[in-house]
Order: structure tokens, then C-alpha cells, then sequence
């Protein structure tokens, strides 16, 4: 069964207030498009044609907006309400139709990678039962944190520690079996009140169906998280598209690349864009070909 794509894109966001205040963290501006163009390109380049987008009641008619039923991206884009933060693993919940018996990988709204992404299409095709990656971190204890021992098991997982037993930062893009369903129907929430997805990889641990892959340095893996960290975000992204004259996360790009679009369906979509040199560099592509 093809994996389908889910994007938590919630949350209250309050971190970065006053950005927040009238629309969601993941439509801020990350350089020169919306943040959530990022994870979602992620979901494409990794062959993910079917994705459901969560959000709050206010931004998911934004996102509609935005994004669309993803036709023009050659993909489908489904839209799903969380109607409180109820915790990153009450997605499963809130997802469980669009899931169905299918695997799935749910990226972060505002989780940006940049680099090659085969570990992303690798790790679906071999994911048997939970597959979630380790990141080298200088500050750990702002994340999910991960222990492995010299075989690369997991030992332990903790959520924002505040002695992480290694550097090792949990980034927010896993992947799932079905059965990802079922384990967060028969979560309780934890002392944050939140369902915590740290939890649902303790059963899989329990399992022994939880695998955890490193990424390599080679990767980038951006935070936004706070307004500098939001500052630095655009500006790794100004530095390479500055340097290439290329586009990180161009969604039209992305599908054609893909081969999502044909060549008459990808001019078809550009030719919708407004004038902009977002259409300029879209136009671009197909003038080199
Ligand atoms: O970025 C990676 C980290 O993301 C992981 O290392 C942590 O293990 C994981 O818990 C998460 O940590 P955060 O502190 O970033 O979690 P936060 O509560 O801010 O939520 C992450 C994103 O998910 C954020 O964009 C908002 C969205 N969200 C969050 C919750 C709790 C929702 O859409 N709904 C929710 O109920």
C-alpha cells in the first residue's frame, strides 16, 4: 500500500507571538514562501502523493487557500480540523479515516530538511513498524531525545529532557504502520496534558518494532521554533538560493521533477501563477528543458 503523508500544522504557536497572533507558525515566512511549502515538498520528493494537512479551525480555511486539493501540485491534499492542541499523537486520531490500513509518515508543519532525501524514501520502503531518525543537536533538552547503544537500539527516549542522556534530537518526521492508529486510540495524555508521540514509540519499543535511523551531517535539519531561529531558517535558505539561482521547496518544481505533472499539466499550473518571480523561475524551468 502506497504511505500517505500527514502535516501537523496546529498548534497555538504562542512562542513566536506576536507573529502568531492572527495566523499559524506554519504560513510564517521562511525567506520566500510559506513555511509549510517546505515539509510538504519533503512529503513529494519522498514519492507521497496523498496528504492530509491538520490544523486549527481558524488556519485550516487559510491553508485551503493556499494550497488547494493539491491538483496543481499532481498530488491530493485532504484538509483535517484539530480543534484543540491536543498533542503531536492526537493526529493519528484526528487522521484515522485518511489512514485507514495504509503506512504513513507524518512530518512537522514546521520541520525544514535540506539535503538529499533518500534516506526519507529508503526509510519508508523498509519501515516494517515505526521508523523515527536521530539528529546531532548542540541543545537536546528542546527536543524529543533518543539513546542508542553501540548497535544502534534504542535505549531510551525521552521528551525534552532536561539531562538528555545523549545529542541526539528526535526530528519531527516519522514513519508508521497502520497500527500507529490503534496504539495513539490507547493513549492517556501525559503530564502536559498532551498526547505525547514520545509515548506511541514506547509501544512500538515495547514491540521491538521501532527503528531508529541517524541522519548524517550532510542533512540540514532547520529549526523555527523561535524568531531567531525563524531569522536563521531564511536566511540558510537566501544563502543556497542566492548562491544556485535554484529554489528550495518550489512545489511546481517539485512535481515535475517527480514527474506528478506532465510537461502541458506543469505549464498549465504556472500559467496560473501571479506575476512574480516565483512564476519567472517556474517559467524558467520549462524555457531550459
Ligand atoms: O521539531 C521536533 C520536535 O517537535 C521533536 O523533537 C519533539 O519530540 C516533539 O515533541 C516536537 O517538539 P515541539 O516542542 O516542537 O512540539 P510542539 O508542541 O511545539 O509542536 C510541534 C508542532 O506540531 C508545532 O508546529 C505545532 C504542531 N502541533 C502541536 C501540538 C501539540 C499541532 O498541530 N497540534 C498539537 O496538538
Amino acid at each position: 500500500m502506497e504511505t500517505r503523508g500527514i502535516i501537523l500544522a496546529g498548534g497555538s504557536g504562542t512562542r513566536l507571538y506576536p507573529l502568531t497572533a492572527a495566523f499559524s507558525k506554519q504560513l510564517q515566512p521562511v525567506y520566500d514562501k510559506p513555511m509549510i511549502f517546505y515539509p510538504l515538498s519533503t512529503l513529494m520528493m519522498a514519492g507521497i502523493r496523498d496528504v492530509l494537512i491538520i490544523s486549527t479551525p481558524t488556519d485550516t480555511p487559510v491553508f485551503k487557500k493556499l494550497l488547494g486539493d493539491g491538483q496543481r501540485y499532481g498530488i491530493t491534499i485532504s484538509y483535517a480540523v484539530q480543534d484543540e492542541p491536543r498533542g503531536i499523537a492526537d493526529a493519528f486520531r484526528v487522521a484515522k479515516d485518511f489512514i485507514g490500513g495504509s503506512p504513513v509518515c507524518l512530518i512537522l508543519g514546521d520541520n525544514i530538511f535540506y539535503g538529499k532525501l533518500n534516506f526519507l524514501r529508503d526509510a519508508i520502503k523498509a519501515n516494517t513498524g515505526a521508523t523515527i531518525f536521530g539528529y546531532q543537536v548542540q541543545d537536546p533538552q528542546r527536543y524529543g531525545v533518543v539513546e542508542i547503544d553501540a548497535q544502534g537500539n534504542v535505549v531510551s527516549i525521552e521528551e525534552k529532557p532536561t539531562s538528555p542522556r545523549s545529542s541526539l534530537a528526535i526530528p519531527g518526521l516519522y514513519i508508521y504502520n497502520s497500527e500507529v492508529v490503534e496504539i495513539a486510540a490507547s493513549l492517556a495524555p501525559g503530564a502536559r496534558g498532551e498526547l505525547e508521540i514520545t509515548d506511541v514509540h514506547r509501544v512500538y519499543h515495547e514491540r521491538r518494532t521501532l527503528e531508529v535511523q541517524m541522519l548524517g551531517r550532510g542533512i540540514a535539519w532547520l529549526d523555527t521554533g523561535t524568531p531567531e531561529s525563524l531569522l536563521d531558517a531564511s536566511t540558510f535558505i537566501h544563502a543556497i538560493e542566492k548562491r544556485q539561482g535554484l529554489k528550495i521547496g518550489c512545489l511546481e518544481e517539485v512535481a515535475l521533477h517527480q514527474g506528478f505533472l506532465t510537461s502541458d499539466e506543469y505549464r498549465a499550473s504556472v500559467a496560473l501563477l501571479p506575476s512574480s518571480s516565483y512564476k519567472n523561475y517556474c517559467e524558467s524551468l520549462y524555457e531550459e528543458r
